[in-house]
Parts: C-alpha cells; sequence; structure tokens
C-alpha cells in the first residue's frame, strides 16, 4: 500500500493500472479470509455490520482501568465509538490525508497542550487480543485555537477524551473507542462535572452535528447527522445511539458519587456510535506535490553544478 500511494503523489497518471491490481488484491485478500475458521477473528472489516466488535465478548471491558479509584476497580465509561465502517483514512491516528486527528481538530478537539501530558494515564481492555493498553491518548476541546487552545481546557477544564483503536489480532474492526468526558479546572483536580459523561459524550456529538443533544431525551433509536470539516477535508458523520454494551448504573464508575445526579446514573448506558466519511478533500492535495519534485528539481541541479564545481576546480 506505501508503494502505491508513492505512485498516487507522484506519478498518478502512470500508476493508475499498478493502483487498481493493488486494491483488487485487497479485496480478494478480504474475501478469502472469510473461509479459513482459523482466521475467522480477522473477519473483514465489511463483514460486521455495527463496525466493532463488543468487548465483552471476549474478556474485555466498556470501562477504562484507572489507577488509584476509592473504591479500587472504578473506570470510565467508554461512551463514544467510531465504528470501522468509516473511511479507513479516517481511523488512521494522523493528522495527514484526512486522518483521525484532522478529524478531530474539525470540531475543535486537539493533542495536549504544548504535547504535555496533564491527565493521568488509563488503560482499556477492547476484547481484542491486545490485552489492556494504556490509552493511545489524550484528546482535549481547543477553544477555537488548534494551537493553544488545549493549555486553556488543562487549566479551565472542560470536555476531552481517552482513545484506543480496536486492532488486535482476535477483533480487528479497526473501531476508536473513546472515554468523554468534561472535567472541572486543574484547581478542582480535574474531577469531572456532575453527569459529565453523559453530558462530555453529548456535547462532542452536539458539535459535531452542530445540534443541541437532550441528554435526558436520548434513547437507543435516536440517531443524528452532520458535517464537519478543516484542513480542506470536509467530514459527515452519522451518529446512532446504541443500548447494551454500557450498563445504566453509577456502580463501578470512577467518580461516581459526584457524576451521578437525582434524574440520572453516572452512565446512562448509551454509547454514541459514529460512522464517518470523507466528503471532500483538498483539490489539489495530490497534484500539488507533482510540480515541487517534478519540476523543481531539475532546475537546482545546474545550480548544484554551478555552486558546487567551482570549489573543486580551485
Ligand atoms: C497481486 O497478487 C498477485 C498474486 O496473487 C501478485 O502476483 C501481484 O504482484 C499482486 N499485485 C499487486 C499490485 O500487489
Ligand atoms: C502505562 O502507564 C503507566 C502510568 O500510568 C506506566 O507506569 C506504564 O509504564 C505504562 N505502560 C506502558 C506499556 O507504556
Ligand atoms: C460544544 O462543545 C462545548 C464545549 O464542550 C460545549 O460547551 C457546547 O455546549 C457544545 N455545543 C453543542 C451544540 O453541544
Ligand atoms: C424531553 O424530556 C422532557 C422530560 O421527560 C419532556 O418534557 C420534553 O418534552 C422532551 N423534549 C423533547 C424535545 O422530546
Ligand atoms: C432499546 O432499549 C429497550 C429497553 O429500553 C430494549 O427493550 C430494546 O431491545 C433496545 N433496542 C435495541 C435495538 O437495542
Ligand atoms: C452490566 O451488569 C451486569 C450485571 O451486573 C454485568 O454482568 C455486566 O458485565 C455489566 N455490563 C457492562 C457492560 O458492564
Ligand atoms: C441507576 O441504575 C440503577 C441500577 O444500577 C437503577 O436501578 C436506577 O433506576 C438507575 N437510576 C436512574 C436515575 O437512572
Ligand atoms: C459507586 O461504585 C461503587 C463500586 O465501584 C459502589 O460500591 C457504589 O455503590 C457506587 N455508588 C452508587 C451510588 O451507585
Ligand atoms: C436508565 O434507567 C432509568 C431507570 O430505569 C430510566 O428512567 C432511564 O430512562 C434509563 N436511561 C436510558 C438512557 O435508558
Amino acid at each position: 500500500m506505501a508503494s502505491a500511494k508513492h505512485c498516487a503523489l507522484r506519478y498518478l497518471l502512470i500508476c493508475i493500472p499498478t493502483l487498481a491490481l493493488a486494491l483488487d488484491n485487497s479485496s480478494q485478500r478480504a474475501s478469502s479470509s472469510i473461509s479459513p475458521p482459523t482466521r475467522s477473528a480477522y473477519a473483514p472489516r465489511s463483514a460486521l455490520s455495527e463496525g466493532y466488535y463488543n468487548p465483552l465478548s471476549n474478556g474485555g471491558s466498556m470501562l477504562t482501568i484507572v489507577d488509584g479509584t476509592f473504591p479500587p476497580g472504578q473506570g470510565e465509561p467508554l461512551n463514544i465509538i467510531i465504528s470501522g465502517n468509516s473511511d479507513e483514512a479516517v481511523l488512521k491516528d494522523q493528522e495527514t490525508d484526512g486522518g483521525l486527528r484532522n478529524y478531530w481538530l474539525s470540531f475543535d478537539y486537539a493533542g495536549e497542550c504544548l504535547g504535555q501530558h496533564a491527565g493521568s494515564e488509563q488503560a482499556a481492555n477492547l476484547g481484542d487480543g491486545n490485552g489492556v493498553l494504556n490509552e493511545t491518548d489524550e484528546i482535549r476541546y481547543d477553544y477555537n485555537d488548534p494551537q493553544l487552545g488545549t493549555c486553556t481546557e488543562t487549566i479551565q477544564g472542560g470536555g476531552h477524551f481517552r482513545y484506543w483503536s480496536q486492532n488486535g489480532p482476535g477483533a480487528n474492526s479497526g473501531a476508536v473507542f473513546m472515554a468523554s468526558s468534561y472535567e472541572l479546572p486543574l484547581t478542582d483536580g480535574h474531577d469531572i462535572v456532575s453527569n459529565g459523561y453523559n453530558l462530555g459524550r453529548d456535547w462532542i456529538i452536539g458539535n459535531i452535528t452542530q445540534t443541541n443533544i437532550l441528554t435526558f431525551n436520548l434513547t437507543n433509536s435516536s440517531t443524528y447527522s452532520g458535517t464537519t470539516s478543516y484542513g480542506g477535508y470536509t467530514y459527515s458523520t452519522s451518529v446512532k445511539y446504541v443500548s447494551g454494551l454500557l450498563n445504566n448504573t453509577s456502580v463501578g464508575i470512577n467518580h461516581n458519587l459526584t457524576v451521578m445526579t437525582s434524574t440520572s446514573n453516572a452512565t446512562d448506558g448509551l454509547v454514541a456510535v459514529l460512522e464517518v466519511k470523507i466528503t471532500e478533500k483538498p483539490a489539489n492535495s495530490a497534484v500539488f506535490l507533482i510540480p515541487f519534485f517534478g519540476w523543481q528539481l531539475p532546475p537546482l541541479l545546474p545550480l548544484l553544478f554551478v555552486t558546487v564545481l567551482p570549489l573543486f576546480s580551485l
């Protein structure tokens, strides 16, 4: 795939037949992996109608693992899933080529303040055969300032999430599981606000769909959709709230006493499942590089001779 991409950038026209072959081969691989029973765990993403595997069905959990909770063993809900049926580019943990980090920027979430990690590490087991893994990263609301806004979030509090990819050999859906919440300012020790797991989830969905989500009215048949853009990429997101992954409960949930309210449990048992498609790309993203490599380099060569050769002739 790397060589196909290389082709796409530099010699788009010449490589088209090779590219088509590469795609053809990968789809063959996908369909042939259904039949051998030993490889059923590696089922192609398209065979999964929901776009993710329930971690619970293979020894994992929809709650994160948090060190030093009181009482011990409490976790935070993985309350948003970016489905493995999303465009493959979106599921890649990168900012380039319309990847995950560019998608997050499209609704004002960015990496942590100046690369510093302010929250404590949490871990999760997505039941994909990778066992318990530390979070991939922690992402914060950037107050509409991708450079420094997450510093504001670190100090003032606000929306944030930790995430993990379900990509282990036992359940390789490619889905991204996010534990989102809304936290208090740093001076309050970054505790979670009242109803902060459900609200943290719904404010993210609210920002993606430009809709005011009524958290208390959500059911397992609520759906939303919207589009967001960043860096020339436009994403179309469909959201479906599902029950059955998390319990509607406060038991076992980190900070449950301060997060639960008289009308809502610390987690309401709903997970927002997102399917994300790229509907627009920067028009010149590939063409842009052709003049750079193809046309700029040759003029540089004579320049090299003019400047370097005289040194040797001395
Ligand atoms: C596709 O697979 C065949 C073998 O199945 C191989 O000979 C060929 O080089 C592959 N093509 C590409 C573009 O990977
Ligand atoms: C996971 O994070 C903890 C800190 O919470 C750290 O001690 C540990 O080394 C990390 N594990 C890995 C595999 O990075
Ligand atoms: C967008 O996110 C911000 C910060 O978390 C939140 O205050 C706001 O209510 C959200 N907007 C919607 C429409 O949910
Ligand atoms: C949301 O729920 C409240 C209380 O159950 C109800 O009064 C209100 O009409 C509902 N709103 C919508 C838009 O469904
Ligand atoms: C939705 O939730 C109800 C209970 O509130 C349950 O009976 C039903 O099976 C759920 N439907 C789905 C599709 O999960
Ligand atoms: C929900 O609660 C039941 C009974 O307490 C438990 O067996 C199950 O593992 C819980 N599910 C989740 C997703 O935590
Ligand atoms: C909270 O969860 C418990 C089960 O743990 C349930 O019995 C109770 O009705 C729930 N309360 C609310 C307000 O959702
Ligand atoms: C909070 O969770 C703990 C277990 O982690 C449980 O013992 C306790 O009953 C929960 N509190 C409420 C109010 O649900
Ligand atoms: C959670 O359980 C309570 C009590 O049974 C119920 O009123 C509420 O609607 C449930 N929440 C969801 C999202 O199903």
